[in-house]
């Protein structure tokens, strides 16, 4: 099957950055020349196929006016306390111009190494079924811990871990992340808010450097990946 609707993208980018610190929030750090947030927008940014983007940002963000996305397509809102309410915010910016039927990416701001590759094959294959995500199969053995000592080692076959961008139809998305919150059920990914609702989301197998950057360590990495990629 292919994907027959249009297809958007939501940004989450109004997190605070607490693990990583510092004074400027992670998505506004410089990186190559631009920002954390304008390298995860660019593949996504850069597909014809995309109608329009949202970005969502804190309501007290003193950084986005300064980003030149020149795009007709990029409208900003405001985000909310968790990631979950921000994505929310994002398809409720998109409700108007969007068919419930049309299909996001959901892509974190504090993720810039996403390549064009995978992207193009989260796409394509998600849109066979419900949705689905770009993950990466877990490389260490697992353990569990109990006050500070192994107390199991967990079976690693057959885990993955949830990266982004992910994609679903907006309608189920949106349906499925307010299920969640008035639950109580906090969802940090998209897929777990599907899931909830019974959908199986597809695994596309991803790149496991396609990192998040968390700590300030992980600057270094982004920039050695993205410049090791050629697209910079
Ligand atoms: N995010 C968001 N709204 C929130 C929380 C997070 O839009 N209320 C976004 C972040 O800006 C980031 C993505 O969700 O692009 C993934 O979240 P995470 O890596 O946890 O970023 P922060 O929440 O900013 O970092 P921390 O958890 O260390 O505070
Ligand atoms: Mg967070």
């Amino acid at each position: 099957m292919s994907r027959a609707r249009p297809l958007w993208a939501v940004i989450p980018a109004a997190g605070a950055g607490e693990r990583f610190g510092g004074d400027v929030p992670k998505q506004y750090l410089p990186l190559l020349g631009r920002t954390v947030l304008e390298w995860a927008i660019r593949p996504i940014q850069t597909r014809a196929d995309v109608a329009g983007i949202v970005v969502v940002i804190a309501a007290a963000d003193e950084y986005w006016p300064g980003i030149c996305l020149s795009s007709g397509r990029i409208q900003a809102v405001h985000g909310g306390p968790q990631r979950a309410d921000s994505v929310l915010a994002g398809l409720d910016a998109l409700s108007g111009k969007a068919d419930a039927r049309d299909w996001v990416l959901v892509h974190d701001a504090a993720r810039p190494c996403l390549t064009d590759e995978d992207l193009d094959r989260l796409v394509e294959t998600a849109a066979e079924t419900c949705g689905g995500l770009l993950a990466a199969p877990v490389q260490d053995t697992l353990k569990a811990a109990d006050n500070g000592s192994v107390a199991r080692t967990v079976e690693r076959e057959g885990l993955w871990r949830a990266l982004t961008p992910q994609m679903f139809r907006i309608g189920e998305l949106a349906s499925a992340l307010h299920r969640a919150k008035t639950s109580g059920f906090l969802a940090t990914d998209e897929a777990a808010a599907m899931e909830r609702m019974g959908h199986r989301p597809r695994i596309v197998p991803g790149r496991a450097d396609n990192i998040k950057i968390t700590r300030p360590e992980d600057l270094a990495l982004a920039e050695f990946i993205i410049s090791q990629s050629g697209v910079a």
